[in-house]
């Protein structure tokens, strides 16, 4: 397994791993599949994205983007994880995020957040795992088919990009 940067040339390894994390309800509210074209709009300069390969297969990708438009938060970002169906639960997660802070840290990024379903277990388990922490709960945040949803809010800061 190895984590490395992700090229435009990846986005549609990304979008059938994205779509699949969007098929099984686990992990956010999108509904809506994504095409290897909105996925290419990521590489913005600004927001690393990362993959993880297995042999040559991408089973795994990690990517921020922008949390608030204002200035003052340029440093913050979102942040998402998925990993291929048949390859969960074997590491992938854990190297993609690994791989995504250390980009995150040479891009200025300060602070990495996001919100999880509180029932995604395996998501909050890695994120405590990488150094996350659960800062509190949006209670009814969206409605995922029609049901009202609460949310995890996380955060973890980057040292390195914390000096006065
Ligand atoms: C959540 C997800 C990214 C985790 O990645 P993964 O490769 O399956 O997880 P890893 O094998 O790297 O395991 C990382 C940690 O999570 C734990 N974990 C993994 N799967 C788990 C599960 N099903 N239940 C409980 N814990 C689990 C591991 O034990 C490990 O914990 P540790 O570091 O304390 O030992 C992956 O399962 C996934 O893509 N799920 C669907 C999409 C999703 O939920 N994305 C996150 C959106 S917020």
């Amino acid at each position: 397994m190895r984590a490395r940067a992700a090229v435009r040339g990846d986005a549609a390894a990304i979008a059938a791993i994205y779509n699949q994390g969007i098929e099984d309800r686990v992990a956010t509210f999108e509904t809506r599949p994504r095409s290897p074209e909105d996925i290419r709009a990521w590489f913005d300069g600004a927001h690393p994205v990362v993959v993880v390969e297995q042999g040559n297969r991408i089973i795994a990708f990690a990517s921020t983007s922008t949390y608030r438009p204002r200035e003052c938060y340029a440093g913050i970002a979102e942040f998402s994880v998925y990993v291929a169906r048949e390859g969960r639960g074997r590491g992938a997660g854990r190297a993609a995020m690994e791989a995504l802070i250390r980009e995150a840290e040479r891009a200025g990024i300060w602070k990495l957040v996001s919100r999880v379903f509180p029932e995604n277990t395996a998501s909050l388990r890695l994120l405590r795992s990488v150094g996350f922490r659960e800062v509190g709960t949006y209670e009814k945040h969206a409605r995922l088919d029609g049901v009202w949803r609460d949310v995890v809010i996380v955060e973890r800061l980057i040292p390195a990009n914390l000096t006065p």
